[in-house]
């Protein structure tokens, strides 16, 4: 059995028990502190009004004349706006199911470590319904003469977002039960997303896609409770130990 992370005595960071003097930070001039800070929030100003935009979305192919009087409806801008926002679901879904792989090749070491566990097939039903969602954007994205390959600069912002919760899942010092917090960051996420872009099909006339991504967001929700339910029996079990 591994050691416990809670036990105590070789944690260094806190400074709150060190006393008085070692609290006291060596004397500093305020002209000199104000000074680097502004000069890092110039910098930072400057890059930001010189920088471009983070990406753009490939045109929708409309030249093939297979696309439904529901798709040409939303013109010009507004087609952009909705393949952006299905291209960062997309990404999403796709970065879920990686999490959830991720997840579960920590699961089996974890039996062995004594962690109180969720079940193993309730976590693969959660992963195959990440892929399903996965699909039904491929295939919604595709209905609309839009590549389903292409990063859009929304899917590009997930990305990077998602790139912190998988280095807490894969990061081999972080327990089963310590990972499930950035499941939870990322269904509590999926679940406002979907929100989102249920509401935004439905002020473009997609109702059939509306309908498809409602559905969605009730398995998200589903999902939202069930990482948050297990987490708070993982912390019931911690309670009991100690
Ligand atoms: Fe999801
Ligand atoms: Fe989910």
């Amino acid at each position: 059995m591994t050691e416990s992370p809670m036990k105590l005595g070789k944690n260094r960071t806190g400074c709150g028990l060190m006393g008085e003097r070692k609290m006291q930070a060596p004397p500093v001039a305020e002209a000199d502190l104000d000074l680097g800070t502004l000069a890092a929030g110039n910098l930072t100003q400057k890059f930001q009004q010189q920088a471009p935009a983070i990406g753009s979305i490939p045109p929708p192919d409309t030249a093939k004349g297979m696309l439904g009087a529901a798709v040409q409806a939303i013109k010009g801008n507004k087609l952009h706006v909705y393949v952006d926002k299905l291209g960062e679901r997309l990404a999403f879904e796709r970065g879920g199911v990686r999490l959830y792989d991720a997840l579960l090749s920590k699961y089996d070491s974890a039996r062995t470590n004594g962690e109180h566990l969720p079940p193993r097939d309730a976590i693969e039903a959660i992963r195959e319904e990440e892929l399903e969602h996965f699909r039904m954007l491929h295939d919604t994205i595709k209905d609309l003469g839009a590549d389903p390959a292409a990063v859009t600069p929304s899917a590009d912002l997930v990305g990077v977002q998602a790139l912190g919760l998988m280095q807490v899942v894969a990061d081999p010092r972080v327990r089963f039960t310590e990972s499930l917090m950035a499941l939870l960051t990322a269904e509590r996420t999926d679940t406002a997303c979907w929100q989102l872009l249920v509401q935004l099909a439905q002020s473009l006339g997609q109702e059939e896609a509306a309908r498809r991504f409602n559905e969605a967001l009730q398995t998200e929700l589903r999902h939202e409770t069930l990482i948050y339910n297990w987490i708070g029996n993982s912390v019931t079990e911690q309670l009991k130990v100690a």
